[in-house]
């Protein structure tokens, strides 16, 4: 796949994003966006790939933020319209991705960049990365998800001072408030990454797809979670992987699926 801001690459059954701006320090403009969603839904689309990790290219930055540049004259419509177009084809996107999506922060992680970290199903942090929601310095609010994903993450006041400070905390603390679930070196990064990758790799992807659904839907106002639970286990009865996985474990080998 080849794309202006972003890089795709894909070795065996993961891939890795890489959003390639470097000197704007990844920046998610109009054009980065909707390329990611290009690259996530073929990504998704193919069998072989079992896990994704998205990371931002140079050791400064995962991503600094939407583009300011981009918006900075906006009216009221025009900046409706920015969130919503961002949210469905992007972090919502990213979030109900059957493929799981590992975020590997490996540095500045700002507005739209953490928003977009949050929007990955989990997180994995460099020693140098910095997060934080600066928005209301700017006069706005966080319009890609992270008035919602950063209290899920971290609670409620956690999140409103983040938000309302517009400060950056470290990665350690982020660690210690479970924004992130790992903080190595810059160099041990992505071999994490994708250590963890091939920990997932070697399940069902089918079993993951439901649980992404099940998890999901407890931060839905609109689904019952323990109700798509139950759905989504039913669901797993008729599946090839489930024959495979119990199988094997009872003739004490190691399950294959494909
Ligand atoms: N949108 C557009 N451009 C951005 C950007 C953003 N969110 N973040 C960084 N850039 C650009 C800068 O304008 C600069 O471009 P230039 O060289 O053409 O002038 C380049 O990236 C490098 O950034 P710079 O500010 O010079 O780096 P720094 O090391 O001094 O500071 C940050 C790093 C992250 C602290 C600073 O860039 C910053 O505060 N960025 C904005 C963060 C933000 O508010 N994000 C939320 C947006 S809603």
């Amino acid at each position: 796949m080849e794309f202006e801001n972003i890089l795709v690459n894909q070795q065996e059954n993961m891939a890795t994003v890489t959003i390639n701006r470097p000197t704007k320090l990844n920046a998610l403009n109009r054009d980065t966006i909707q390329e990611l969603h290009d690259a996530f839904k073929v990504l998704n689309k193919d069998k072989s790939v079992k896990v994704i990790i998205l990371t931002g290219s140079g050791e400064k930055a995962f991503v600094a933020g939407a583009d300011i540049a981009e918006f900075s004259d906006f009216s009221v419509k025009e900046g409706g319209k920015l969130a919503a177009k961002g949210q469905k084809l992007l972090f919502d996107y990213v979030e109900n991705l059957a493929t799981p999506v590992i975020a590997a922060v490996n540095g500045f992680a700002l507005g739209g960049g953490l928003e977009l970290a949050m929007a990955c199903h989990f997180r994995v942090a460099s020693d140098n990365a910095k997060m934080g929601l600066p928005e209301v310095s700017l006069g706005v609010i966080p319009g890609y998800g992270g008035t919602q994903r950063l209290p899920q993450l971290v609670g409620k006041g956690r999140a409103n001072e983040m938000i309302m400070t517009a400060g950056m905390i470290d990665a350690q603390k982020a660690l210690s408030y479970g924004l992130v679930n790992y903080v190595v070196t810059p160099e041990e990064l992505m071999p994490l990454c994708e250590k963890l990758a091939g920990k997932i790799t070697n399940n069902s992807s089918v079993a993951i797809r439901y649980a992404i659904k099940a998890v999901n839907a407890g931060f839905s106002t609109d689904t019952d979670g323990f109700d798509k639970e139950i759905k989504a286990f039913g669901e797993c009865f008729g599946t090839d992987d489930f024959k495979e996985g119990t199988t094997a474990f009872l003739e004490k080998r190691k399950a294959h699926f494909e």
